[in-house]
């Protein structure tokens, strides 16, 4: 059984420039029994701190044992009485570890997660100690289910695609899963007050017990997580109907909607009704503060709430202009845009990263809400919230296709979420102006 060596691919959200080192050099470790989470919480968590612009990335222990050993190991590799299994583990653990080290130590890293089981307090000791050494602060984060129906839904959900199983009958792998787990709980000691800051989830954020929480980033990871809950509900994305600042080309305003976008604000009403006699849910309407937004909801008839943060990129002193405008009074300005769109701050106005940045606590509600939520907003806006849901890199974000009256359905997977484009009329120009 080699181990040296082997390192898979884990996610490394580096790209960008790194903020200013505001509270980090973190390292998130992840703890509880298999099932309960602890993949899915540290994949969003990882997703949502790289695009808030952290240097952040996931360290999966079980792909190092998967690039190692492969991926179909017996259940006795995970018995704490096996000595072999555990030499294994704890070995490819510290490889994960190393890495993890190196990506703060020579790539930058803020912020890291460490996604494996840490199910006794003596292998969190060793991990703490490794990290601390490091220079790095340690969080730990305890999945814990009582609730049987969430460890059922989570094998099912995941556990019986991973690769660990790709070759057995489902009631084979449940069964093998189940005794691997078994396996855990043998030694299984839940973390103690004494072990450093941490935050225990109690059935995804049932209960939520806090331990030595202080800091900006890890009050951030706090309200991330109590507000992540499992349940499947489609979010869709929309812009407003095409304006009459759209049919000119003009960046910004806040122009009323054109006869094409008032036609596109009656197609998304019946749409949407169609799929409210399908779905049978309620669902919860948000617009930006500006007419086209507002005008395009009313149209749709559902009780719409008005969100200034959903408000288009500030153009600044380019708002009014059309591109050609400011290619030829700004061409410094235009060529700048050009260079980093992500970066780059109109004059008076606002970057892409800021939009970002505004962007967070609708992040923290959309995550929130259990109902189907429709967003009628604006291009910037939204190819920054579409960027955060389907993972893109952040210097993707401001390139990302967001076209007029097309609704971008996005439906939560186990890891991630699936993107379907529902193109209604009428078809107008690819507008980019917000
Ligand atoms: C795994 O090998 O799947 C996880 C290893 C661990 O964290 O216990």
């Amino acid at each position: 059984m080699a181990v040296d060596g082997a390192r898979p691919e884990h996610e490394d959200r580096t790209s960008g420039r790194p903020l200013p080192p505001m509270d980090v050099g973190i390292a998130v470790v992840m703890v509880g029994l298999p099932a309960r989470g602890k993949t899915f919480m540290a994949r969003k968590l990882a997703r949502y701190l790289g695009w808030l612009g952290y240097a952040c990335a996931f360290f999966n222990v079980g792909n190092y044992r998967r690039a190692t050993f492969g991926a179909e190991v017996p259940a006795s590799f995970f018995d704490p009485g096996n000595p072999d299994g555990v030499a294994a583990r704890r070995k490819v653990a510290m490889t994960a570890l190393d890495d993890l080290l190196s990506f703060h130590q020579e790539r930058g890293g803020q912020i890291s997660i460490y996604d494996a089981t840490n199910s006794t307090a003596e292998r969190r000791h060793l991990v703490r100690e490794r990290l601390e050494a490091g220079g790095l602060r340690v969080l730990f984060i305890e999945s814990i289910c009582h609730d049987a129906s969430i460890v059922e839904a989570n094998i099912r959900a995941t556990k019986l695609r991973a690769p660990d199983y790709a070759n057995m009958e489902e009631s084979e792998a449940v069964a093998d899963f189940r005794a691997r787990i078994a396996n855990y709980e043998r030694a299984y000691e839940t973390i103690g007050d004494d072990e450093g800051a941490y935050v225990k989830l109690i059935d995804v954020g049932r209960q939520l017990v806090l331990n030595r929480i202080a800091g900006y980033v890890p009050g951030r990871i706090v309200n991330f997580l109590m507000n992540l809950h499992v349940l499947a509900r489609p979010i869709w994305l929309t812009r407003h109907g095409q304006s009459l600042a759209n049919v000119a080309g003009l960046l910004g305003g806040d122009e009323a909607l054109s006869a094409d976008g008032r036609d596109y604000a009656h197609q998304l009403k019946a749409w949407l009704e169609g799929r409210m006699e399908k779905d049978g849910d309620d669902v919860v309407v948000w617009t930006s503060t500006l007419q086209r937004t507002v005008e395009t909801a009313h149209t749709v008839g559902k009780p719409a709430m008005q969100l200034k943060a959903l408000d288009e990129i500030d153009a600044g002193v380019c708002d009014g202009l059309t591109y050609a405008d400011v290619q030829r009074k700004m061409p410094a300005e235009f060529a700048a845009r050009q260079a980093d769109k992500l970066r780059y701050r109109y004059p008076q106005g606002e970057s892409y990263e800021d939009v970002i940045r505004r962007l967070d606590p609708v992040i923290i509600e959309l995550e929130r809400q259990r109902d189907p939520v429709l967003v009628v907003a604006h291009q910037a806006v939204l190819r920054a919230l579409f960027g955060y849901f389907t993972g893109a890199e952040r210097e993707a974000v401001p390139h990302l296709r967001v076209p007029l009256h097309t609704v971008l359905e996005l439906i939560p997977r186990a890891y991630g979420c699936e993107v379907v484009k529902h193109r209604l009329g009428p078809r107008v120009g690819e507008s980019d102006s917000g």
